[in-house]
């Protein structure tokens, strides 16, 4: 099983999967977590790199060229063995993000990605995205530390970004569930768990 964790920044998505984790283990379930960009030598520089550095100039199709970079080697080194030994594996964002960030967000073809997304990824695509969506202004005072590359992109980056969580979930209600994340923690992990019992009642 393979879930993602998705949605715009500053929605609570760390909590949540902290909550879910917890779950899934006390069900006796082995977890694989992981984060993207990152959660491999390669991935952190790319992390680094794509988010941090930002006196280097990243254009926007080698800012998803990255980021593929980055989740060809966490599908390689963690998500495929994970899934070889029968681990629950939930990653904190994946290929949804491209489409929704660079896609939706920094207007490249949306189409294009989720083609290259299926190529660096070697066909593993999570079972279940699961959308946290926050109205913008909550999301953004909800926002901590020092405004990352992709954070500090104007207002309308992130309202199409929130369009588009939207818009992909539309279009494929069955890798999608959104979840609205303005309301109690306690309300959004049972939304999670009840969207998450449906995957494991799964052959
Ligand atoms: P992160 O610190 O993980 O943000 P968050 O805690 O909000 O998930 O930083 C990841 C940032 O990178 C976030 O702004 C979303 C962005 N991103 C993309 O633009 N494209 C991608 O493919 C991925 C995985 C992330």
């Amino acid at each position: 099983m393979f879930i993602a964790l998705e949605g715009g920044d500053g929605v609570g998505k760390s909590t949540q999967i902290s909550l879910l984790r917890e779950w899934l283990e006390a069900k006796g379930r082995r977890v694989t977590f992981c984060r993207e960009p990152g959660s491999t030598g390669l991935g952190e520089k790319v992390r680094e790199l794509l988010l941090f550095q930002r006196e280097i100039g990243i254009c926007r199709m080698s800012e998803l060229l990255l980021f593929m970079t980055a989740r060809a080697q966490v599908v390689n080194e963690v998500i495929r063995p994970a899934l070889d030994r029968g681990d629950a594996v939930i990653a904190d964002r994946f290929l949804l993000s491209s489409i929704v960030y660079q896609g939706y967000g920094g207007e490249l073809d949306v189409e294009e990605i989720r083609h290259l997304g299926k190529i660096a990824s070697g066909g593993i695509l999570p079972d279940l995205n699961l959308i946290l969506d926050l109205p913008l202004e909550a999301a953004k005072t909800r926002r901590k530390g020092t405004p990352d590359r992709l954070e500090s992109e104007a207002d309308a980056f992130h309202e199409r970004v929130r369009e588009g969580f939207l818009t992909e979930a539309r279009l494929y209600p069955e890798q999608n569930i959104v979840i609205s994340a303005d309301q109690p923690i306690d309300a959004v992990q049972q939304a999670i768990r009840s969207a998450v019992r449906s995957i494991l009642k799964q052959p």
